[in-house]
């Protein structure tokens, strides 16, 4: 058995005029004028509990799209009983059959379900049509068939020696337990994959999304029922966080967790776990993707046009929302005022609004709490001694949680906004000397905890070795003339260490092979 190999799913461009974009426009319309009622899914129940809670487009948080229904901690007893009952049957199934399922998932997202979780992804999150589409439809497609493939890869793996009269094999097996997938706002395709990859293993799952994108959330499971994923198999619950992990970090069936959300709540569950330790049938399995605070480092022989746009897209596209995105920058001397003047030219053609109007590029950040942190630290940088801003740096919440992409520049490379993540459309640049790089890589390694994403961008290949070499350790995904965001599934497989994350790179084999604990058998004839 095989499946074919994957190709990446081809990005539409929702021109004018096209049949994409009025089918995308249609679904927004649709979406817009109805009023959702998005329940719980507990195995085979649709749970509705009557405490719901209003869900709204962050560039227009006065419309309400509908409402979800929250649970309690009962309901993730249900949901955890609910997996657990599933277990049986769906790890038994033939895996082909498991793959069929994921497969007609990635089909069903690419035909007749795009607009319909481009849309919501774009009401829900605030993303504008491309980056909904790149997002929501293309990388969760890839995912689900990527995954599928490697799927596919792991079962065929076989000790390679038998000798004569021995038959020697090797048997994938599900975790022992449920599977808990917390998964974060920003990225539609990350919240449709953490459940799926390790259900795709045979696994079952209590998935727990960002409150911020249960409104995408239900399409997903829409889809993921339509595809045939079977009752109890992935149970999607609203409940309060601490709620949820009081239960399911003492629960002796708790076999793992997919995480991709920030580094502080990692690192609390991490503790959490590790103090119940002895509570679990099993070590589980701890998969976490967190913060970052990606850098962009530029060699004197860089193209100021390049780094220019870089820096742009890499740290403003969906808002600087991203893990990945391109917060602290290190700009040589001699470039500067040329780097400089392609980004103001840049960001000043860029148009702010919501979604719906598909000429705006900078769209809102995800809630409330967000604008207020991202506003205190542009406030604050408006009032620090030897700190610019050179683009930028308004803010207003008044229609919905609108913050401009804000460039500043520090005489200071350890100023906070070059050291703290802002998860926002904040970039701060560092000018330095440009005969001292090789400084300022060491410095570029040593500021803050993160290593998920950097670049460097040169036409030197010794700079680019040198930084190669010296970043070593500094990023998990390492970008040379390229912005430091937007890795592809089946080309760059994604994931930081340090305080990133533990770098079992989602969308590839190496993140698969942490949902299933493989079982040796030697037969003798
Ligand atoms: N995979 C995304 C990127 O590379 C971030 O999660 O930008």
């Amino acid at each position: 058995f095989n499946v074919p190999t994957p190709v990446n799913e081809p990005v539409k461009a929702y021109a004018p005029g096209s049949p994409e974009r009025k089918e995308l426009q249609a679904a927004l319309a649709k979406a817009r004028a109805m009023q959702v009622d998005v329940p719980m899914y507990i195995g085979s129940e649709e749970v509705r509990t009557g405490n719901k809670h209003p869900m709204s487009p962050p560039h227009d948080h006065q419309h309400v799209l509908g409402h979800f229904h929250e649970g309690d901690a009962s309901h993730v007893e249900q949901a955890i009983n609910a997996a657990l009952g599933a277990k049986h049957a769906w790890e038994n199934m033939a895996w082909e059959q498991r793959a069929a399922i994921f497969l007609k998932a990635a089909d069903l997202i690419a035909g007749p379900y795009r607009a319909k979780i481009n849309a919501a992804t774009m009401l829900g999150q605030s993303k504008n049509a491309m980056q909904a589409e790149i997002d929501a439809a293309c990388e969760f497609i890839d995912f689900l068939r990527f995954n599928v493939k490697y799927m596919t890869e792991i079962y065929a793996q076989q000790p390679p020696v038998s000798g004569n009269g021995v038959w020697n094999r090797l048997e994938q097996r599900p975790l022992e337990g449920f599977i808990f997938a917390l998964t974060p706002f920003n990225f539609t395709a990350i919240a449709g994959n953490l459940p799926a990859s390790a259900a795709m293993m045979g696994n079952t799952i209590v998935w727990k999304p960002a409150y911020t994108q249960i409104y995408s959330a239900n399409v997903l499971m829409e889809v993921f029922k339509e595809a045939g994923v079977p009752d109890g198999v992935i149970n999607l619950i609203y409940v309060d966080g601490p709620v949820a992990g009081d239960i399911i970090f003492k629960h002796p069936d708790f076999a793992g967790i997919h995480f991709t959300g920030s580094t502080g709540v990692f690192q609390h569950i991490w503790k959490e776990i590790g103090a119940n330790i002895n509570k679990f049938k099993s070590y589980p399995r701890i998969v976490g993707e967190t913060g970052g605070k990606d850098f962009v480092i530029a060699h004197k022989s860089a193209i100021p046009k390049a780094v220019a746009v870089g820096l742009v897209r890499g740290a403003f596209e969906y808002q600087g929302q991203k893990c990945s995105a391109a917060s602290r920058a290190y700009i040589p001397s001699n470039i500067w005022d040329e780097v400089k003047g392609y980004m103001l030219e840049d960001l000043a053609s860029m148009k702010m609004g919501g979604t719906e109007d598909f000429t705006n590029f900078v769209n809102a950040v995800i809630d409330e709490k967000a604008f207020d942190k991202i506003s205190s630290y542009i406030a604050k940088a408006k009032e620090a001694p030897g700190v610019e801003i050179i683009a930028g740096g308004n803010y207003d919440k008044s229609k919905g949680y609108f913050i401009e992409p804000t460039v500043i520049v520090t005489q200071d490379p350890m100023y906070t906004t070059m050291c703290e993540e802002i998860f926002g459309p904040v970039l701060t640049i560092y000018v330095y000397n440009a005969e001292n790089f090789e400084e300022t890589l060491e410095l570029v390694d040593q500021t803050g905890p993160y290593a998920l994403t950097g670049a460097v961008f040169s036409q030197d290949r010794y700079a680019i070795e040198l930084a190669t070499t010296k970043l070593k350790n500094a990023a998990g995904n390492f970008y040379i003339n390229d912005k430091p965001t937007g890795a592809v599934v089946g080309q760059q497989p994604f994931g930081g260490s340090r305080a990133s994350g533990t770098n079992d790179k989602a969308g590839s084999m190496i993140n698969l092979l942490r949902w299933v604990s493989p079982r040796t058998i030697k037969e003798t004839f």
